[in-house]
Parts: C-alpha cells; sequence; structure tokens
C-alpha cells in the first residue's frame, strides 16, 4: 500500500522516499514531510512554532494561540488573504471584490490505478502500478474547492500532483492565480538548479543558493521557451551526481509557466509551479470546474543523477505514449541545413537516394514544400504542395522517394500563418492579434489562434490530408515564433485572460487528434529547436528536436542540460555538416557521430556532397548506433564529467542489470601536459569483471593511443566504480571516443 491514512495524518510511501500531510485541529492541511523514506508516524510534531509577530492569527485562534499562524505553518496548498503573506498558490477574486480564499480539509478520496486530467497531457501507468490520492479543500463562505491529486508510483519513486478546482458556490469566482503543486520545507539549505538559455543556445543550466526573498523563472511567451525550461531541482548545498538529497519537479505543460521559491523569514522554503499568473485569469462560473497542469515530482537522497534516473524513465515510459515508445526510432535524414529553402523534387530524391544507399531509414523533407513557400516571409497556412517546384505531385514525391528504399516523413507548422498566404486572406480573424492595432511580427509570421476550435478542426482536416496524400509515417511539427498580441476574436472581453491556456488546450486537443487517428506516425516536435521542450509535448512527440544549433560542440552542453530532467529518448540530434553553419566550426565525422548518438540520432548534410571515405564512415555510425540502441535509449544515463568545467565531457550508457555500458568521450580542445581525465563507471556490477574496447569508426583512429588506458584488460565492477580509469588521450582538437565496457564471465 503506498497510501496509508491514519486519522488525519495521510502518508505516501514509494520505494525510496515519503510524503506526507496532515489536517490539523483548525481543518487545515499543513505539509509534513517529503523526503528521505522513512516510519508513517507524524512528521508535524517535529516542527516549531512560534509567535512570530506581525503574521495574521485566524479568528478566533489568535484570541488564545498567537503561535498560530498560516504565515508559518507549512502548508500543502495555499490560499490568499489569510495572513500567509508569502508566496500563494491560488488567488482569487469573489463576486464582491474581495481576494481571500481560505482553505479547509473537506474529505478524501483513494482510488486503484493513476487519474488521466481532461484535455491535459498527464503521466498513466497499469492499474495495478499506480494509486491516485484526492484530498478535497473548502473555502466554506464562497464554495469554491481544491481537488489536490497525488498520482503514486511507487516503484519509480514518483508523484504526481495536478489540482481541479471547482466552483460550488452560485456567484462567479475570478483565478487570478492557479498553481499545480505547493511545497514548503519547514528546515534545510537548499539550491535551484534551472535551465535558461535563448534560441540556438538552450538548456544552459545554473545552480543558484536559494536565498530570502523570492526567485522564480518562467515564460510569458505563450511557449515553455528556449529561455527557462519548466524542470526544475531543488537540491541540498552539497549534493552532488551520486550524493546529497534532490528533488526534481517537471511540469508537463507547454505554455507560459511560473516557477517560484521563496525562502522566508524564518528560513522557511516554499516552491511552486504552475501556469503562469501574468497572463491569466479564469472565470469560473457556478459548478464549473477547472483543470491544471500536471507536475511530475521525484526525490532521491543518493544525489542528482538518480532524480534524472527517475525523470528519464517516468518520462519514457510513462508519458511518451504510441509504437515508437518502445520500437527502435528510424535513423533519419532531413533536408533542411542542406538545402535551405532552395531544393526541387529531383535534389531530394538524389539525397533520399544516396541516403538508402548508405542505410539510412528515413527520408524527411523540410520547410518550402508547399504554398509560394521561397522563404521565410511567404506561405505559412497554405498546406497545399508546391508541384511545380517539386515538379511533381506530393504523392508522386513520396513514392519516388520510398521507391529508393527510406520511408518518407514531412516537415509542418500548423500554428504558423504568413500575411502573405491565402490562409490569411481567406480569415484574416484567425490570426492572433488585437483589434485595431498591429500586431508584433517575428520571423516575419502570425500565429493561428488554436484556441478556436474551428481553427482546430481545420488544421485536424489539413494535416490529416497531407499525412494521407503523402504517406508520411514521421511528421516534424515546428513552430517558429512567441506569442504576443494575445487575444481571440472568440473570446468575451471578460475572457481574454483565458487566451493562453486555451491556446495550449487547443494544441493539445489538435495533437491528441492527430495522434490518436495516425498510431503508425512518429512525430517530433520542435520549437525551432528547444522552444518546446517539455514533458507535455513529449505526451504526443516522443522527440523533440533539440536546438537549431547542429554544432557538435556546443551540443554537448544544451544536451548536458537536456539530460538532467529529460530522457535520451527524446533528444532529437542529428550530424550536420561542417564547417558548421552555426559557428563555423570543423570538427571530426566521428565527434559528431559520438554526440549524436546522445539522441534520437540522425543526419543533416547533403549526403551527395561527400566522399566515398565519409560515406563508408557513415555506414560504420549506422552500424554502431544500431548495436548500441538499446543502451543507449533505454540504459541509465550518468553525467561523468561537465562540458562546462575543463576541457573534456564524458557521459554513459549503463545497462540497467549491470551487464555493459558505453561510455563517450569528447574533447573541447588538445591541451599540452594535459592532465588525465578520469572516468568513474556507474550501473555496474561490484563483484563482475569487465572488458573494455575501444569503438572504431575509421581507418585514422589509432590502434594503439599515445597514452592512457590499455583496452583488453579486465577490471572488477568494484574498481571501475572506485577508481575508474583514465579515457584515453586526445591528439586533436574535439576528438571523440566510445568505450565499450562488457562483462566478462570466467
Ligand atoms: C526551425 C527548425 O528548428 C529547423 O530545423 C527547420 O525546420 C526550420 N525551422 C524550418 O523553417
Amino acid at each position: 500500500m503506498a497510501i496509508i491514512i491514519n486519522k488525519d495524518i495521510f502518508t505516501i510511501q514509494t520505494k525510496n522516499s515519503t510524503y506526507q500531510m496532515k489536517v490539523d485541529k483548525y481543518d487545515v492541511l499543513l505539509h509534513a514531510y517529503y523526503g528521505e523514506k522513512t516510519d508513517n508516524s507524524d512528521k508535524s510534531l517535529l516542527y516549531y512554532q512560534a509567535d512570530r509577530g506581525f503574521s495574521g492569527n485566524p479568528y478566533p485562534i489568535g484570541k488564545y494561540d498567537r503561535a498560530y499562524s498560516l504565515d508559518s505553518l507549512p502548508q500543502e496548498y495555499s490560499g490568499f488573504g489569510t495572513g500567509d503573506y508569502r508566496i500563494t498558490a491560488l488567488r482569487a477574486q469573489n463576486m464582491d471584490g474581495s481576494q481571500v480564499v481560505a482553505w479547509k480539509y473537506a474529505g478524501y478520496g483513494i482510488e486503484k490505478g493513476k487519474y488521466a486530467i481532461p484535455g491535459l497531457p498527464a503521466v498513466y501507468a497499469e492499474k495495478e502500478e499506480a494509486q491516485t490520492l484526492i484530498i478535497q479543500l473548502k473555502d466554506i463562505d464562497t464554495g469554491l474547492e481544491a481537488f489536490l491529486y497525488y498520482g503514486v508510483l511507487e516503484e519509480l519513486d514518483i508523484i504526481t500532483r495536478t489540482v481541479k478546482i471547482t466552483n460550488q458556490g452560485k456567484s462567479d469566482v475570478i483565478l487570478q492565480k492557479a498553481a499545480s503543486l505547493q511545497l514548503d520545507w519547514e528546515y534545510g539549505d537548499f539550491e535551484l538548479l534551472s535551465f535558461y538559455g535563448r534560441h540556438n543556445m538552450e538548456m544552459n543550466i545554473q545552480r543558484q543558493a536559494i536565498h530570502h526573498g523570492i526567485q522564480s523563472i518562467g515564460s510569458v511567451r505563450g511557449i515553455s521557451s528556449h529561455q527557462y525550461n519548466p524542470f526544475v531541482m531543488l537540491c541540498e548545498k552539497d549534493a552532488k551526481e551520486t550524493m546529497g538529497s534532490c528533488y526534481g519537479f517537471s511540469l508537463m505543460y507547454s505554455g507560459e509557466f511560473l516557477i517560484e521559491v521563496e525562502k522566508d523569514q524564518i528560513d522557511r522554503t516554499r516552491l511552486l509551479c504552475g501556469i503562469h499568473s501574468d497572463n491569466f485569469q479564469w472565470i469560473l462560473q457556478s459548478k464549473e470546474s477547472l483543470w491544471l497542469p500536471e507536475v511530475i515530482m521525484t526525490y532521491s537522497q543518493n544525489g542528482i543523477a538518480n532524480v534524472s534516473k527517475n525523470m528519464h524513465t517516468i518520462i519514457r515510459e510513462h508519458v511518451c505514449r504510441g509504437i515508437w515508445k518502445k520500437k527502435r526510432r528510424p535513423i533519419l535524414i532531413n533536408n533542411w541545413e542542406a538545402t535551405y529553402f532552395k531544393f526541387t523534387g529531383d535534389v531530394l530524391i538524389n539525397i533520399a537516394k544516396e541516403a538508402a544507399k548508405l542505410g539510412l531509414e528515413l527520408f524527411v523533407m523540410d520547410d518550402g514544400w508547399f504554398g509560394k513557400r521561397e522563404d521565410d516571409n511567404t506561405g505559412l497556412g497554405d498546406w497545399i504542395p508546391n508541384e511545380k517546384k517539386l515538379g511533381c505531385t506530393l504523392k508522386e514525391l513520396s513514392q519516388k522517394i520510398i521507391s529508393q528504399g527510406i520511408a518518407f516523413g514531412i516537415w509542418i507548422e500548423p500554428e504558423g500563418i504568413s500575411e502573405d498566404s491565402d490562409l490569411y486572406r481567406a480569415h484574416p480573424e484567425w490570426a492572433v492579434k488585437i483589434p485595431n492595432r498591429k500586431p508584433c511580427l517575428s520571423r516575419n509570421q502570425l500565429v493561428l489562434d488554436f484556441s478556436r476550435k474551428d481553427v482546430q478542426d481545420y488544421m485536424i482536416e489539413t494535416i490529416s490530408n497531407v499525412i494521407k496524400e503523402s504517406s508520411a509515417t514521421y511528421i516534424k511539427w515546428d513552430f517558429n515564433r512567441a506569442i504576443c498580441d494575445k487575444f481571440s476574436n472568440c473570446l468575451a472581453a471578460d475572457k481574454q485572460g483565458e487566451f493562453s491556456h486555451r491556446y495550449v488546450l487547443g494544441l493539445y486537443r489538435v495533437l491528441e487528434k492527430l495522434t490518436s487517428v495516425f498510431p503508425e506516425v512518429l512525430f517530433e516536435g520542435c520549437g525551432g529547436g528547444g522552444g518546446r521542450f517539455d514533458a507535455g509535448m513529449m505526451y504526443y512527440t516522443p522527440q523533440i528536436w533539440g536546438s537549431d544549433n547542429t554544432d557538435a560542440i556546443e551540443r554537448l552542453s544544451i544536451q548536458y542540460g537536456a539530460s538532467f530532467g529529460y530522457p535520451i529518448s527524446a533528444m532529437g540530434t542529428h550530424i550536420s555538416a561542417v564547417p558548421n553553419h552555426q559557428t563555423g566550426r570543423i570538427t571530426p565525422l566521428s565527434t559528431r557521430a559520438c554526440m549524436a548518438m546522445a539522441g534520437t540520432f540522425g543526419y543533416e548534410l547533403d549526403i551527395a556532397t561527400l566522399t566515398a571515405e565519409q560515406k563508408q564512415e557513415i555506414k560504420k555510425q549506422i552500424a554502431i548506433f544500431k548495436k548500441y540502441y538499446s543502451l543507449i535509449q533505454f540504459g541509465d544515463y550518468y553525467r561523468i564529467s561537465s562540458p562546462l568545467e575543463g576541457n573534456c565531457t564524458v557521459w554513459e550508457f549503463a545497462d540497467p542489470e549491470g551487464k555493459e555500458a558505453l561510455i563517450s568521450v569528447v574533447y573541447h580542445h588538445v591541451q599540452a601536459n594535459s592532465i588525465p581525465v578520469r572516468a568513474k563507471v556507474y550501473g555496474l556490477k561490484d563483484n563482475a569483471m569487465y572488458q573494455l574496447s575501444l569503438q572504431k569508426y575509421n581507418e585514422k583512429q589509432p590502434e594503439k593511443l599515445p597514452y592512457g588506458f590499455h583496452f583488453g584488460e579486465v577490471i572488477s565492477g568494484i574498481a571501475l566504480r572506485q577508481i575508474g580509469f583514465v579515457v584515453p588521450n586526445a591528439v586533436d582538437d574535439f576528438q571523440a571516443w566510445q568505450i565499450y565496457i562488457k562483462e566478462k564471465r570466467p
């Protein structure tokens, strides 16, 4: 039993963690504990209460107990205007204009299995794999109710959280802020790990002490954004990869979000995750409900790597869906960096033909195949093939490509609309803009109003036709701008605050429909690279193009950052041409392959222009990737050395049973008299013996390395874990090595 109820104490036990809440004598739901696994006894008894002064005491309790204040009590889900002056989970305006929500515990329920959320992505599980706890809170005066949902996947150390807000009162309530998760810590000295970035340079990690005051990250861009990712960790000050207390929080939401942390006057910490409150105002009429997006939560006392591992497993196995979840994804070639907009049908067929000869499995036709789309100024919205450019119909083109022995995939950007498009001329009211104002352009395009049902239905039909006509088995769903001028012609003036969330709900509806009508199609998400790289999108698109930056060295840090919260199987990675189009850097083909193998692995260059030797190497890369595919996709991932320190990035994929591992090493540059880089190998069996071998890509790679490890020797798992081995040195800038470690039975 993962959920244990003892009178007024609710305890959730997972394999290695415990979570506890308690209803106090005044019917307030307190947060009692979340952390290392412990017993079911009342942890709130260990808390200390005192009269803090200037902290409000609820009526009439304040007459006889000045130590009781919501301002200093750890609560499970706070209201507003009740004497708690910290950041609050829910703020609402009542019909009389007052802004107060005072929650009281009102009951609970337990269900078998994991709850689902109507219209929103959520973790799913078999009935016997999960349990759900629902706790009801109520504001007695207004009738507003909050149903706190806890999905417990005991074996995976995962607890999911969401809230359903219901108005049981007679009058409207205006929600102004509604977080999905609140977590209060009574004590602890934490650091916040978050991920910031920009287009072409996503997922930079930052680790900052939680200081007095409020720290926050978020997005008001309509998309989860390149700038901040909706995944964070809270770690004890001295926590490292394999030691220390760490918490992970992944908001399954692809729109505007806010993650806030406050350290208060008495050093208590509060975390909130949910929809951003800036552009949010939701009118809840009597009897109406609003479901909030889900947060996936995990804890480990054994360091950051374990939190990552739990996040990887839950997203890979219980968020990603469909036939591609377990199946090996096709190794693709995308024509974007090979041609950009300048191609003809014959050019594409030629790339596909060359690619098929090397063993590539899927050809993806990127932007520029439709309407009058010769550059990024026109045509978005006109999903009608440009037959003049292609030299034939879409159906004929895809057949010609498929007949080369390679599958066909296609790029779309359904949420974009160009002013210069037939769709815009026919339906200017479908574009997101404020009446009588000129809208903000970005990439010279506007946004289609996905909050509208007619737009959603039109896109479902249009994209279905594209898929059917092209026999595509892969769709790249791109979105190349952030949203502003937030306004929908379909919403009344007082409902415009609902636009941003309704847009995301509309997007999810379209994706849900298309992915269920075309279950055999692999959808890859993309937001100009990682503009919408979040667990919400991964529910529909099991992989997402990680960044428009394809430089192998820059990708090291982008992929390093992404690995903290997201599985390797979700990271779209390609080998592109050199000099690299974003940075001009020249890296060896083997280094680009090593980097791309820390993701979905594909190509994005003009194969026809490569030398015979390079083509041979590509054939070999494909064979190597297939050989290690299961290890990469389903193995446990460890960050061994960071791209942000030293001159070498090292990472590992370990077989969950400890039978084998693959170590990847990429040097940032060659150094004179360099300091040896030591790789400690995790996830092996201490008492088993292992042999190390160097994975060769081409004949130029030396048989014997200048110095470093002697391959072929047999070493124990415990020695590899405790002492590690020195990785081969670099003799050139940007050199990469892969070292395969296999159990050797006596
Ligand atoms: C942005 C994507 O990230 C690129 O890969 C490419 O598809 C372009 N859009 C096409 O416009």
